[in-house]
């Protein structure tokens, strides 16, 4: 018998773990996993270790994900009127990008039942590290990508051997083009939007933050925000935490969004918005008109006291270069807009100077266009 069940946030209905429900047969809404045998973490030695929807952790696949540093941006938090401001490096994971703390799980979860050919969607960074993942597991990928997605991320994702399948169009006409091919060939559609076992990886984020700030959490930490990946993966992790009695509170989990694609800005404040009105970012990566988790992104930001912000492009490629020259820290501009949310956070009030702040630095800088 599994471990798990595959549970309905929006109506609690709950189904058998599997790789082919994309969500919830009832009401529509994606789906999350839910533990059924109590996997138990271990307090003891300060090493705490996530719940995983994985079988078979022996089999399963990894390339050294997580477990990357947290460094003090000493500059850029003078020049933000912030003392303790803390960027984590995600970057160094195994294909540059956050992305593969999920994929390691979801393609292991997929090896686990058995599959041989996975669909994905991607603007890049989840098509990257599914291509590779999907190598190490001897597994075939198609992955959409935008036709104009940067050059340096479709390069990658071919690198590693997956189909790439280029759309034209924005953003969410690949993830169509891609439920569609998915359907008609009868495989597998490994999204890392929709998959419950996506987000059960990005939980080790937490965990390590916990480890890192060893029990005295960040008070706030902000995210850039497309489908809410790692923003829904930390808040699970620290609620695992906090339910196992490692940690007290939980950090407030702010959102970061450009204003040319603001969907979760604008349903957060209260503001109209209409996915029509979406036009192209330099974060491409949080270019997402139509989040398919929306609903409990909001129900998180209200539960933890969090925020949305929307930032212009210009502070955008502003920020990229003072993380370089700041801090010797390339990030792609779509990490970069988190650094520039934080700074329009702190001009609201919501940070004060002696905060601990924490943003993830969420992929590396070569992978997209070079600004200079
Ligand atoms: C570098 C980078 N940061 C942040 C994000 C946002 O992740 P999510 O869409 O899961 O919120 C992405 C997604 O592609 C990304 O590539
Ligand atoms: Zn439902």
């Amino acid at each position: 018998m599994s471990h798990i069940v595959l549970r309905c946030p929006r109506c609690g209905r709950t189904r058998p773990a599997d790789m082919s429900t994309d969500v919830c047969r009832d009401c529509g809404a994606p789906l999350d996993v839910e533990y059924l045998a109590d996997h138990k973490t271990d307090g003891k030695s300060n090493t705490y270790e996530a719940r995983t929807p994985v079988h078979n952790a022996s089999s399963g696949v990894s390339l050294g994900e997580g477990d990357t540093p947290c460094v003090h941006l000493k500059a850029l938090g003078e020049n933000l009127g912030m003392r303790r401001l803390h960027g984590k490096l995600e970057f160094l994971n195994p294909t540059g990008s956050f992305k593969d703390r999920g994929t390691a799980v979801m393609i292991s979860v997929a090896m686990d039942h058995g599959v041989t050919e996975l669909v994905e969607d991607s603007s890049g960074n989840a098509g990257a590290s599914v291509s590779a993942y999907a190598a190490r597991a001897g597994v075939k990928a198609h992955v959409f990508v935008p036709a104009d997605a940067p050059q340096a991320k479709l390069r990658q994702i071919r690198i590693y051997g997956a189909e790439v399948h280029p759309i034209e169009g924005l953003r969410d006409a690949v993830t169509a083009a891609a439920m569609v091919y998915h359907r008609q060939q009868g495989l597998v559609y490994a999204s890392h939007m929709l998959s419950p076992y996506f987000a059960e990886g990005t939980k080790t984020f937490a965990y390590e933050v916990a480890q890192q700030f060893d029990g005295a959490l960040p008070d706030h930490i902000v995210f850039p925000v497309g489908n809410g990946s790692l923003f829904i993966g930390a808040f699970k992790g620290f609620c695992e935490l906090q339910a196992a009695g490692h940690t007290g509170k939980i950090p407030r989990l702010h959102c970061v969004q450009a204003r040319n694609v603001m969907p979760l800005v604008a349903a957060f404040t209260g503001q109209a918005w209409d996915p029509e009105a979406a036009s192209r970012t330099v974060a491409g990566g949080i270019a997402i008109a139509a989040p398919s988790r929306q609903e409990q992104i909001l129900d998180i930001l209200r539960l933890v006291e969090g925020t949305a912000v929307a930032v212009e492009e210009p502070s955008i490629m502003q920020m990229q270069l003072d993380l370089a020259k700041q801090e010797g820290i390339f990030a792609e501009p779509t990490s970069a807009a988190a650094f520039a949310g934080l700074e329009e956070i702190a001009k609201q009030g919501v940070i004060r100077e002696n905060d601990t702040v924490l943003v993830p630095v969420t992929g590396f800088g070569l992978k997209d266009e070079v600004p200079l």
